[in-house]
C-alpha cells in the first residue's frame, strides 16, 4: 500500500543518553509539534536526524530498530555535519537571511558543500525506503535540495515541500551567493508550500527573476514539468491543546501556580530561544511599560519561558545573554520583597506545565521579529477553557493573517507594544470573550488535521492535472 513518507531534519523525538540508557524526549518547535499526530497512521513513516551524535554502527542499528516501532527511521548526523549543515549553512546562512536578518548571515563555501552532502545523505535514505507510489513530503528550510535530488532518482514519484519559516522578499532572498542552485532544488517539488500568501508571493518573484521561469496563477512551467506553489497556513492540534486545558490535573496546576506567584495578572511569554522572537526587544517594552504605568506594579508579573535551542551557535549564545542582563537589569530595578516583576526560565516544560501557563495568562505577549506562522499563539487561545485573556500578536508573524481578533502590534515600535500591554490588562470581560470566541471557531476549524488535508488534496490535484497536461 502506497505510504506517506515526512521527512525533515530533526525527527520528533530527540535521543538523549543517560548513564548508559537511551531516552526519546519529544522534540522543540512546531514542526514536531505539528505533525506529531500524523506520521503514525497506517505505514507513514518519518526519516530524519534523532538529534544526538552516534559514531557507533551498532548503536546506530538498535537506535534505528528502536525507533522503527514508532514509525521513524533515522539519519545519523556526523559532527562535522552538524557544525557546517545545522549549525552553519541552516542556522547561520539561511535562518537569519529568511528571517530578514541578513546582516546575521555568514557564507562559507565549507558550509555550502556540507549542506549539499547532507541533503544527498537524505536522499539515500529517502529513496531506500520509498516504493513508486509513495508519497514524499519535505519539510523546511534545513532540505530545500532534497526535491530535486529526489526527483533525479524518483522521477515519477509525488513530492510535497513544505517551508516553516518565512521566504524573504527577492532583494533579500538573492543576496545569498547560492541562491539559483537552492530555488532550482525547491523546483523538483510538484507542490511547494508556505504559511502565507506574501511568503509565496515571494518565493514566486525570486523564482521568475533568477531562475527565469514566470507562474500563473501559481503554476510554474519549468522545462520540463509543471508544478503549483501555494499557501496553506498551518493550524494546531486543537482539541489535543484544549482537552488538556480541561484536565483536573492542569487546573490544580493552575491554581498552585496563581498562588505561589502572588499577582493579580499574568503576562506569559514563552520561545525557544531565537533573535527572531524578539525576546530581547520585548522585555525592553515591558520596562518602559513599567515605568510608564507604575499602578501595576506589584500587581503584574511577566512569566517569561525561553526554550533553550541551537545554544551552539554564536548569534544564540550572545542573546541568551542579553536576555540574562535584561531580566537581571529590570527584576533589579523594580523588585519588591513580595514581588518580582518578571519570572524567567530558561528550560523546556511538559505539555501539562504550558497547558496551565496558558490558562493561567491574563495576557500572551506573541511579538516575533518575524515567524513563519507561531503556533505558541494559537496554542495560548485553544488552552482558554473560559475564553478569558488577551493576546498581543505581532504583525510579523503569519499568525496574524488569521487572528485579527488579537491586538496586533509592530514589534520594532515601543510605544505600541507598551500601549497594548495597558489595553490588554484594562480590557473589560464581555470583549476579551468576544474576540477569543472568533479566534477559538477559527482555529478549531483549520486546525492541524484541515492543514494537512488541504496540502494532500492539493498535491493529488497537482499529479493528475500535471498526466492530463501531458496526455493533452
Ligand atoms: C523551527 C523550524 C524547524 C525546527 C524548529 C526547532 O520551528 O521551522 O525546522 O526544527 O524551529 O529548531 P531546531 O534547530 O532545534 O531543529
Amino acid at each position: 500500500m502506497a505510504k506517506l513518507i515526512i521527512v525533515s531534519n530533526r525527527l520528533p523525538v530527540k535521543l538523549q543518553e543517560k548513564e548508559g540508557e537511551l531516552l526519546y524526549k519529544t522534540s522543540e518547535g512546531g514542526l514536531a509539534t505539528g505533525l506529531g499526530s500524523i506520521y503514525k497512521q497506517g505505514d507513514n513513516l518519518w526519516i530524519g536526524w534523532p538529534g544526538m551524535v552516534v559514531d557507533d554502527p551498532k548503536k546506530q542499528q538498535r537506535i534505528a530498530d528502536d525507533i522503527r516501532k514508532e514509525s521513524m527511521s533515522p539519519v545519523f548526523l556526523t559532527e562535522t555535519e552538524i557544525k557546517e549543515f545545522y549549525e552553519g549553512f541552516s542556522n547561520e546562512t539561511l535562518w537569519p537571511t529568511f528571517h530578514y536578518f541578513s546582516q546575521y548571515a555568514i557564507y562559507e563555501q565549507q558550509l555550502w558543500e556540507t549542506y549539499v552532502e547532507v541533503n544527498q545523505k537524505y536522499c539515500d535514505a529517502v529513496v531506500a525506503q520509498a516504493g513508486p507510489e509513495d508519497t514524499i513530503w519535505v519539510h523546511d528550510y534545513q532540505l530545500l535540495l532534497l526535491p530535486s535530488m529526489l526527483r533525479e532518482r524518483l522521477p515519477n514519484s509525488t513530492i510535497g515541500f513544505f517551508q516553516h519559516i518565512p521566504f524573504p522578499s527577492y532583494e533579500i532572498f538573492r543576496l545569498l551567493p547560492w541562491r539559483k542552485e537552492l530555488l532550482e532544488g525547491m523546483l523538483g517539488s510538484d507542490l511547494v508550500g508556505f504559511h502565507t500568501y506574501d511568503d509565496m508571493r515571494h518565493f514566486l518573484s525570486s523564482v521568475n527573476r533568477i531562475v527565469g521561469y514566470g507562474s500563473m496563477h501559481g503554476w510554474i512551467n519549468t522545462n520540463s514539468r509543471s508544478l503549483l506553489v501555494d499557501s496553506f497556513p498551518m493550524g494546531i492540534d486543537y482539541e489535543k491543546y484544549s482537552s488538556t486545558a480541561a484536565t483536573e490535573e492542569v487546573q490544580k496546576r493552575e491554581q498552585i501556580y496563581r498562588g505561589n506567584l502572588n499577582a493579580e495578572k499574568v503576562i506569559l511569554s514563552i520561545d525557544r530561544l531565537d533573535y527572531s522572537k524578539g525576546i530581547a526587544q520585548r522585555l525592553k517594552a515591558f520596562e518602559l511599560f513599567l515605568e510608564k504605568y507604575p499602578e501595576f506594579h506589584e500587581r503584574v508579573t511577566l512569566l517569561m519561558l525561553v526554550v533553550p535551542s541551537r545554544d551552539a551557535v554564536e548569534k544564540y549564545k550572545e542573546l541568551k545573554e542579553e536576555i540574562d542582563e535584561l531580566v537581571g537589569r529590570i527584576n533589579g530595578r523594580y523588585s519588591r520583597i513580595s514581588w518580582n516583576p518578571i519570572q524567567y526560565f530558561y528550560r523546556s516544560y511538559p505539555l501539562e506545565t504550558l497547558s496551565a501557563f496558558y490558562r493561567m495568562a491574563d495576557v500572551a505577549l506573541v511579538t516575533p521579529m518575524r515567524d513563519g506562522m507561531n503556533l505558541v499563539c494559537k496554542e495560548y487561545i485553544a488552552s482558554k477553557s473560559d475564553q478569558k485573556g488577551v493576546l498581543i500578536l505581532s504583525e510579523m508573524a503569519g499568525a496574524s493573517k488569521e487572528l485579527s481578533d488579537a491586538l496586533l502590534i509592530n514589534p520594532n515600535d515601543i510605544n505600541q507594544m507598551v500601549e497594548a500591554l495597558n489595553t490588554a490588562l484594562t480590557m473589560p470581560e464581555e470583549q476579551q470573550i468576544a474576540h477569543m470566541k472568533n479566534m477559538q471557531e477559527s482555529l478549531q476549524r483549520y486546525n492541524i488535521h484541515h492543514w494537512v488535508s488541504m496540502f494532500m488534496d492539493r498535491l493529488s490535484y497537482v499529479k493528475i492535472k500535471q498526466l492530463s497536461l501531458a496526455t493533452s
